[in-house]
């Protein structure tokens, strides 16, 4: 079946990395599993949407923890695995799959979701698969689109999307004749495409956030960050 998002993302991986460098030690303090408020080690750890590069930095810095990483993208994953076989990280399995569909309970002790509840049609359903993976006493980070932190970007792809613009190359033509300056998130080609040709997003503000965390029961907020985007880490009732 047609999933835009997939081919999406078959089309433009996401993030563009050079495949050699490696951050620095200090750069992975947040992927570091010990950082984020589990009572116990955490052995297994599900990522979720993992993208070309985010397992990496999680193997490297969590080398005792099993890692699953998941996305519907195979070249985001082709990326990823060349990356994990480069920089000899051993403890990061890859599948292809859309997490939806996925039908496991109580399997782990971490689940990073980081950038992708906001690109299903319905965020509460997926919030409640990641919920019911997660083992008592399990933590979830998610990181999610503030509608104020990505106000002019919405506003951008609103005009992009109008205009029927669905490749890198017209995109960034209508942007130099209208002098839209590529800074940011907009200077590489995967951040411009995942910022504006993206098929589906959802924004959230204070209420819509609360009416999804509301939905899911079995999860409390232990902090909560609005930096620029949401980032949410939740725990699951034990
Ligand atoms: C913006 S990228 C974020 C990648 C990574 N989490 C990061 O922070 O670098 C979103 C990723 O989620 C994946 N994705 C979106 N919907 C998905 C789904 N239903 N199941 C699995 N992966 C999904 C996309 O293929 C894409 O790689």
């Amino acid at each position: 079946m047609s999933n835009p998002v997939r081919e999406h993302y078959e089309k433009y991986p996401y993030p563009s990395y050079p495949l050699f460098l490696l951050g620095s030690w200090k750069d992975l303090e947040r992927v570091d599993l010990d950082r984020w408020g589990l009572n116990r080690e955490a052995r297994d750890l599900w990522i979720v949407g993992c993208g070309s590069i985010s397992a990496l930095m999680f193997g490297r810095r969590n080398p005792r923890t099993r890692i699953l990483a998941t996305d519907l993208s195979s070249t985001s994953l082709r990326r990823l695995r060349m990356r994990l076989w480069l920089h000899g990280v051993h403890n990061v399995r890859l599948e292809q799959d859309d997490f939806l569909n996925s039908e496991r309970v109580n399997d782990f002790d971490a689940i990073d979701c980081y950038g992708v509840l906001h690109h299903i049609e319905e965020p509460k359903t997926g919030l409640h698969k990641l919920a019911r993976a997660l083992r008592p006493g399990g933590v979830l980070r998610l990181m999610l689109y503030s509608m104020r932190a990505r106000a002019e970007i919405e506003k951008l792809r609103s005009r992009v999307q109008a205009l029927k613009i669905a490749n890198l190359k017209t995109l960034t033509a209508w942007m130099d004749d209208e002098e839209i300056a590529r800074l940011g998130e907009l200077s590489s080609a995967s951040g411009l495409a995942d910022a504006l040709l993206h098929p589906l997003v959802h924004v959230f503000d204070e209420h819509k956030l609360r009416e999804l965390i509301d939905s899911e029961k079995t999860l409390e907020v232990v902090k909560l960050e609005e930096k620029s985007n949401f980032i949410l880490t939740m725990r699951k009732n034990s």
